[in-house]
């Protein structure tokens, strides 16, 4: 097949449709804002060590998927967690096991999408601002002004309010993708020297600021040592809070966590904090992928399935699709 496709966003979904155009023979370039793959699966390193504050897990329900998983597990780039799960609910923290099969990336949540990229050709610290429509391809132009092309085809990968912008040659696209609101999430990481006395792992939490905790050093292939956590604010609470200064943050959420583990907590030797502008869809959606196959210009990313890391990946999948079945 000849076709050489631009695609924006290297998180899961744009590296799920580079993979399966990649292995039908079409030649894929990717360009990606940040100066790593990943998006919301990415890790970030700190003096803590490598910390997910995105993703921290994900779960593998349509068939596809599963296969796709267990040969990420066969790469050595995912591994089961099953941590000691709790919940949190009117004040009471109580056990909360179950019988789900949880997924992340070892040594950390990037490595999946790392591994993913592999040696595809791929231009960082790139942000593509303009697609420019010449009469039978594409052009690119970023941030800076350089424009990269020609291109037959375009996936848009982004988050759904920065792939709006992006999609205005083709109103049909750009309105859909404008109707999807997305919320942000506050993370908060905090280290202790000493481990926090209790069992547990992870813990959802309902009534508190925060929605989600998780222990770093309990998922596979993580350093010991210090005792980070992982804290996640909710919507409702990082919507409120959207400007409130990083350290005001951290006292806060750090405040809701003492607050609702049972045990001494020392101060933390370490603290940080990440806002997530784009984190989920507000609603659900089910475009699986958008398409003007005419012009060849297509869409993809959680926001178009259950805004989670096996939407994206499905989403990503379906783009591919439709472009392939274009081809032939
Ligand atoms: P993204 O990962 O956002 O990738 C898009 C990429 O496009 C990014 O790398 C971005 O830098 C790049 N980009 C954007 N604009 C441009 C541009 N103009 N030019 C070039 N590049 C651009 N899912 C789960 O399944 N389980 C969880 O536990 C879970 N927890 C989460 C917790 C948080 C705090 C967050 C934020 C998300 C969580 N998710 C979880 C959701 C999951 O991370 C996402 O559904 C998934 O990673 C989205 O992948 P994506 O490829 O669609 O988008
Ligand atoms: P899942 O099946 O583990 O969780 C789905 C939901 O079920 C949880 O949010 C929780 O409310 C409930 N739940 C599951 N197991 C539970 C248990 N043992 N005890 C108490 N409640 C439990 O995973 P799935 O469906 O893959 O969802 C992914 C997770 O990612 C969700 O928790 C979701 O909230 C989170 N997420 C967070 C985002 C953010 O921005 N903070 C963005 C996207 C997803």
């Amino acid at each position: 097949m000849t076709a050489s496709i631009a695609i924006i966003g290297a998180g899961i979904a744009g590296l799920s449709a580079a993979n399966a155009l990649h292995n039908a023979d079409c030649a894929v370039h990717l360009f990606e804002k940040s100066r790593g793959s990943g998006g919301r699966m990415s890790s970030k390193r700190s003096d803590a060590g490598a910390l997910d504050l995105g993703a921290q897990y994900f779960t593998a329900r349509d068939r596809r998927f599963v296969d796709e998983v267990q040969q990420w597990q066969a790469n050595g780039w995912a591994a089961e967690w099953s941590p000691h799960l709790y919940n949190h609910k009117n004040g009471q923290l109580t056990p909360s096991p179950d019988e789900q099969i949880r997924w992340v990336g070892q040594p950390r949540m990037s490595a999946i999408t790392r591994g993913l990229l592999g040696d595809l050709p791929v231009n960082f610290s790139c942000r593509i601002t303009d697609l420019i429509r010449g009469e039978k391809h594409w052009l690119l132009q970023d941030a800076d002004e350089s424009t990269y092309g020609p291109f037959s085809h375009v996936i848009v990968a982004t988050p759904a309010p920065q792939a709006t912008a992006l999609l205005a040659t083709t109103p049909k696209l750009a309105s859909a993708a404008a109707g999807v609101k997305m919320d942000p999430t506050w993370a908060v990481a905090l280290a202790f020297d000493t481990a926090l006395d209790t069992p547990m792992q992870g813990c959802f939490v309902q009534g508190s600021p925060l929605d989600w905790l998780a222990r770093n050093r309990s998922k596979p292939g993580r350093d010991d040592t210090p005792d980070t956590w992982v804290l996640h604010a909710t919507s409702a609470w990082s919507k409120e809070h959207i400007d409130l200064p990083k350290e005001a943050v951290i006292e806060h959420l750090h405040g809701a966590f003492a607050e609702l583990i049972h045990c001494t907590m020392p101060a933390p030797v370490f603290t940080l904090a990440h806002r997530w502008l784009y984190a989920r869809p507000s609603s659900a959606h089910e475009f699986g992928a958008l398409a003007d196959a005419d012009l060849g210009l297509y869409a993809c990313g959680d926001w178009c399935l259950s805004g989670r890391v096996e939407g994206a990946w499905l989403s990503g999948q379906e783009a591919a699709r439709r472009l392939i079945e274009h081809l032939s």
